[in-house]
C-alpha cells in the first residue's frame, strides 16, 4: 500500500522518531510501504516521519547507475539494495566534506547544495533483528545522513546555505502554505 508524503510544514517532521524496540509485523509491513512509496515517488530514501510515524526507521535504495564516483566507479558495488534501516545511528565519519545537490520527497521540487560527510559508518537493526554495520560512500553516505537528520527532526532546509534559503524563500513559504491547507 503506498502511503501519502508528507510535506514541509507539516508539524511532524519536526518530532524526534522513538526507538523501535521489536520487530513486528507491523513494522515489516511499515517497511514494505515505505519502499513501495518511495519507488512511486521516485525517491532514493525515505524516513518513517515522512508517511507520519513516529518510528526511528528508514528506507534507501540507490540505483547502480546512481552510485558512481566522479571517476565513473561504483562506490557501495557490495552493498545489496534496498536497506532498511530500524534504530540506525552514525558511528564513525571521515573528514572528508563533499558538497552536493540534495532533494528531498518532503520538499517537492525543491533542491539546494549540502554538505555532508563523504564517508561514514553506521550501525542499525534490520527487518530480522540482526544488529548491521555498514561502510557507505558518495550517495549512499549523504543518503543515511539525510535520513537520520530525518530522525532527529532535521530538514533539508536547515542544512542548506542561508543564500539559498533566502532565494528558496518563495517557494517554501507556498509549500507551508499548501501543506497547512490539506492538514
Ligand atoms: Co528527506
Amino acid at each position: 500500500m503506498s502511503l501519502t508524503i508528507c510535506t514541509y510544514g507539516n508539524p511532524i517532521l519536526r518530532k524526534k522518531a522513538e526507538e523501535v524496540t521489536e520487530i513486528t509485523g507491523e513494522i515489516h509491513e511499515l517497511a514494505k510501504d515505505m519502499l513501495e512509496t518511495m519507488y512511486e515517488e521516485r525517491g532514493v530514501g525515505l524516513a518513517a516521519e515522512q508517511v507520519g510515524r513516529s518510528e526511528r526507521m528508514f528506507v534507501i535504495d540507490i540505483p547502480p547507475d546512481s552510485d558512481m564516483g566522479d571517476d565513473g566507479v561504483r562506490e557501495n558495488p557490495d552493498v545489496e539494495m534496498p536497506l532498511v534501516f530500524i534504530n540506525p545511528k552514525i558511528t564513525a565519519h571521515t573528514e572528508d566534506i563533499q558538497v552536493g545537490p540534495e532533494g528531498c520527497l518532503s520538499f517537492p521540487e525543491i533542491f539546494a547544495n549540502v554538505e555532508r560527510w563523504y564517508e561514514v559508518d553506521a550501525e542499525y537493526t534490520d527487518l530480522e533483528g540482526h544488529v548491521k554495520q555498514l561502510h557507505a560512500k558518495g550517495l549512499l553516505a549523504r543518503a543515511v545522513q539525510h535520513e537520520l537528520d530525518h530522525l532527529n527532526g532535521v530538514l533539508l532546509v536547515d542544512r542548506m546555505s542561508h543564500v539559498k534559503k533566502v532565494a528558496l524563500g518563495g517557494k517554501l513559504k507556498r509549500l507551508v502554505k499548501e501543506t497547512k491547507k490539506a492538514l
